[in-house]
């Protein structure tokens, strides 16, 4: 056995006429009088190859062990479907079993399991329809987010994941230590070996990284445009359909590019990430259109197709305020949108995607341009329909004063970013980027409601399973 392997999608788009051998897990076995269908799927492509038995070609013992759930090979002829909805199937003359499956037991049954059980299961949750569409969207989107910053010269660059820095100076970070004496997750007793951070691994506080992007601005001030694709790591307690613990985040950083430049590469790239899925996944986002977010093609083609609106968080604010709308959270100049005012400036005022700028300097983070009105800072938020904030970004504070007073300002300690201020000491120039959270934009891709379900395994507050 060999991992180059005829994949089930090319026995599909393959003649009739020709042998084959099919490897993958039965979804279903049917058996009629003459005959016995089965069901199978190797993850990938979204349709299933349909197994045709003749009775009496394979034993009754083995044909019994072919039930759902089951890893098995067929090999047999490749024929012209007599049934509708596929055109090719495996007539097949020989059966092998690599693991059976226990029918009673088998956790993954055909139909009706909420999305909480599928969560519980999530060691086998790809293997049905819907998972496996959402995990092969997952991986071309992550090749389509490469092959776009590749084609216009950035670098990849590998930010830390273990940091002693608070990029966004918000102080919900996860520490990294030592010093609990608890050396393997099966031993649920937790002694603290000592109280100083001396004794500990890294001789000091260590974190799991919040964002790459303070590393990635010293990269992109050497190599002038870089992007980072890694993990990243929040420690706040949101439990809510749009959060999770720990979530992929994409992070270009370019020199010499303002806000505006920042803008436009932002809008090109969800556009052309979107369209390349539009192209590459076509069978699974039908099946999204159909089962989980009714228009979702219509509405990806819209974004594609039609500029986003760019405006002010000030004109966002007089908006909502002459919207006649009554908010939970009251609007005013200076608050954080909450999501009933993204929703409300995507869905019902804009239709499309909203790029918001130039927010106020008191809700953004330290790093980012301040204004000449001394209020604002160069920051954009790009909101879309249904999600919210799918990409924030700024242009960064490229000047060492202003810099030194708004880290003052904020309350962080100036000895703490000695090296991101030397960037400002040494060769500065006028820099920009953004961080896109990948599941946010897999969630507006596929139409999938909660953000847990468009990432293998994920972490949220009391939740680290698997
Ligand atoms: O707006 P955020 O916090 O920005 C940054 O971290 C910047 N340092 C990025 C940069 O300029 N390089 O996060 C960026 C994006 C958000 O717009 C959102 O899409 C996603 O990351 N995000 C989350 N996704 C899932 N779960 C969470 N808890 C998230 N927090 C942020
Ligand atoms: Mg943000």
């Amino acid at each position: 056995m060999d991992y180059r392997r005829t994949y089930l999608k090319d026995l599909l788009a393959g003649t009739a006429g020709t042998r084959a051998d099919a490897y993958g897990w039965v979804k279903t076995r049917r058996d009629s009088k003459e005959v016995s269908f089965v069901q199978m799927n190797d993850g990938s492509c979204f349709a299933d190859l349909q197994v045709v038995i003749p009775h009496g070609t394979l034993p009754d013992e083995t044909l019994k062990k072919v039930t759902t759930g089951a890893c098995v090979r067929f090999s047999g002829e490749l024929v012209a479907s007599q049934g509708g909805g596929q055109s090719i199937e495996l007539r097949a003359d020989e059966v092998e079993i690599f693991g059976p499956a226990d029918a009673q037991t088998y956790p993954l049954q055909k139909k009706g399991a909420s999305w909480e059980f599928l969560r519980e299961i999530a060691h086998l949750r790809a293997r049905g329809n819907t998972f496996g569409a959402v995990f092969r969207v997952r991986a071309r989107a992550s090749y389509a987010i490469h092959k776009f910053f590749n084609d216009r010269g950035f670098h990849n660059i590998h930010t830390p994941i273990i940091t002693a820095s608070d990029c966004e100076g918000a102080g919900s970070m996860f520490g990294v230590s030592t010093l609990i004496d608890a050396t393997s997750p099966h031993n649920p007793s937790a002694t603290l070996k000592s109280k100083d951070f001396k004794d500990d691994f890294f001789g000091k506080p260590a974190f799991l990284t919040v964002s790459g992007q303070l590393e990635a601005e010293t990269l992109a001030l050497a190599l002038t445009n870089v992007y980072t694709f890694g993990p990243t790591f929040r420690a706040e307690n949101s439990n809510t359909s749009r959060h999770l613990s720990e979530f992929w985040m994409i992070e270009p950083e370019m020199a010499f590019c303002d806000l505006e430049g920042d803008m436009n590469l932002a809008e090109e790239f969800l556009k052309e990430v979107i369209q390349d899925v539009m192209d590459h996944c076509r069978p699974d986002l039908e099946f999204f259109n159909q089962r989980i977010e009714p228009e979702l093609l219509q509405t990806l083609d819209h974004v594609v197709s039609s500029p986003f609106e760019r405006v002010t968080y000030t004109q966002a604010i007089d908006w909502l305020l002459q919207s006649g709308e009554s908010f939970e959270n009251a609007v005013e100049w200076g608050m954080d949108l909450q999501s009933e005012h993204e929703r409300w400036l995507t869905e019902k005022k804009v239709g499309r995607p909203v790029i918001l700028t130039d927010y106020p300097k008191d809700i953004k983070a330290f790093y980012m341009r301040l204004n000449d009105d001394n209020k604002t800072v160069r920051a954009m938020d790009v909101l879309a329909p249904r999600i919210g904030e799918i990409i924030g970004g700024s242009q960064r504070e490229e000047r060492l004063d202003v810099l030194e007073r708004r880290i003052v300002e904020m309350g962080l300690p100036k000895e703490a970013y000695w090296w991101y201020l030397d960037l400002r000491k040494f060769g500065s120039a006028p820099h920009s980027g953004f961080g896109l959270g990948f599941e946010r934009l897999l969630m507006y891709v596929t139409g999938m409601k909660n953000i847990r379900d468009v990432i293998p395994y994920f972490r949220a507050p009391q939740q680290a399973d698997f």
